[in-house]
């Protein structure tokens, strides 16, 4: 990945919001099982186009130890709740 010391980057990375390049830099690591686009068809791990609501719910219930995973609780302990609450309206805007 590159580092970029450019202005604009700098200025979002001081602003509090992540910009939704960096959603995407997020969103791209999920993709290697999820499919591109959240789709991945035939395996019932399509996220894409799904509620936010719904997805976001169940990323806090790997987070919380509530629903047991065999994978996904690893994952989403790299993030904070923000981050997972962005990374899921990002799958759901893929339609
Ligand atoms: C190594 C493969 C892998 C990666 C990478 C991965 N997942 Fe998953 N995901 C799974 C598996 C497998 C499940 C089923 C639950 C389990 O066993 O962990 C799942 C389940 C889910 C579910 C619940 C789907 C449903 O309908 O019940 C969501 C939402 C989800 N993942 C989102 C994400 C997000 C967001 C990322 C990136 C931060 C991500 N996943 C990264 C493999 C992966």
């Amino acid at each position: 990945m590159m580092l970029c010391t450019c202005t604009w980057c700098t200025a979002q990375a001081q602003a509090n919001a992540p910009s939704a390049l960096q959603v995407g830099i997020w969103a791209s690591s999920c993709m290697a099982c999820h499919g591109p686009e959240g789709r991945a068809e035939g395996t019932g791990l399509t996220i894409g186009g799904k509620s936010a609501e719904d997805l976001f719910g169940k990323l806090m219930a790997y987070r919380s130890g509530a629903v047991k995973a065999t994978i996904m609780h690893q994952h989403v302990k790299g993030y904070s709740e923000d981050e997972l609450r962005r990374i899921a309206t990002h799958f759901s805007s893929l339609k």
